[in-house]
């Protein structure tokens, strides 16, 4: 089992660092909280409905409706423009192409980018492509962003950005994150911090 007695209550609004070594289970931790992998035991409640025992569609409309994802590696489609990709998640919805196109442009200018909206993810930086990703995510107006090691691929400077984007977002959005990193200054800046070691949750340090 890769994860084991994990029990975990996060109140909405705040930001929490995920840590630990490799291996140690941070995004299985993330997955199944995010909807992609189901538990073997135990439950999972977002926003108050419990949304464990969903099947495969019912956990589909439940994580486009509540959750954005970011990663390290931005997942974008190479061959769409920024814009493109950021209205994708609204394709499932009975949303016209005016008004998808509309809400991801703001999107975009929400993280900065209401310049590049018609640049294909190879004309932009990683710290452009990565902010292209968080517009993504948000675009669904989630409440709860799961992002797995977000600043990873980037340079400090790119990495320090998408961190202050991120709080801006926690704070002015009203969206609670959940964000693995194995950089500790990042996680010190969280309100939270949540360390795991094989596959469990360790105790809070006070400090
Ligand atoms: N699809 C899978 N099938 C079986 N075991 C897996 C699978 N994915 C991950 N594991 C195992 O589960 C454990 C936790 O993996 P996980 O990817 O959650 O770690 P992590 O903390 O995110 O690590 P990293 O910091 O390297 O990303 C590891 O022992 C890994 O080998
Ligand atoms: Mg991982």
């Amino acid at each position: 089992m890769v994860l084991d007695r994990v029990s975990l209550s996060m109140p909405s609004g705040r930001m929490w660092a995920l840590t630990g070594s490799s291996g140690s289970g941070k995004s299985t931790l993330l997955n199944l909280i995010g909807l992609l992998d189901r538990p073997q035991q135990g439950q999972i409640e977002i926003a108050g409905q419990c949304v464990s025992g969903l099947d495969a569609h019912e956990a589909a409309k439940v994580r486009n409706r509540l959750i954005g994802f970011v990663f390290q590696s931005f997942h974008l489609l190479p061959r769409l423009t920024a814009w493109e990709n950021v209205a994708l998640p609204l394709v499932h919805r009975a949303v016209g192409r005016k008004a998808r196109r509309d809400a991801a442009i703001a999107q975009l200018e929400r993280v900065g980018l209401g310049d590049r909206i018609h640049h294909r993810p190879e004309e932009l930086s990683g710290g452009q492509r990565q902010r292209v990703a968080i517009a993504r995510a948000l675009v669904t107006r989630p409440r709860l962003l799961l992002a797995d090691e977000p600043t990873g691929n980037l340079d400090s400077e790119s990495g320090a950005m998408v961190m202050s984007l991120l709080r801006d977002i926690n704070l002015n959005d009203q969206v609670s994150i959940l964000m693995v990193t194995h950089d500790d200054r990042l996680a010190a800046s969280c309100d939270h911090r949540i360390v795991m070691r094989d596959g469990r949750i360790l105790p809070p340090v006070r400090g």
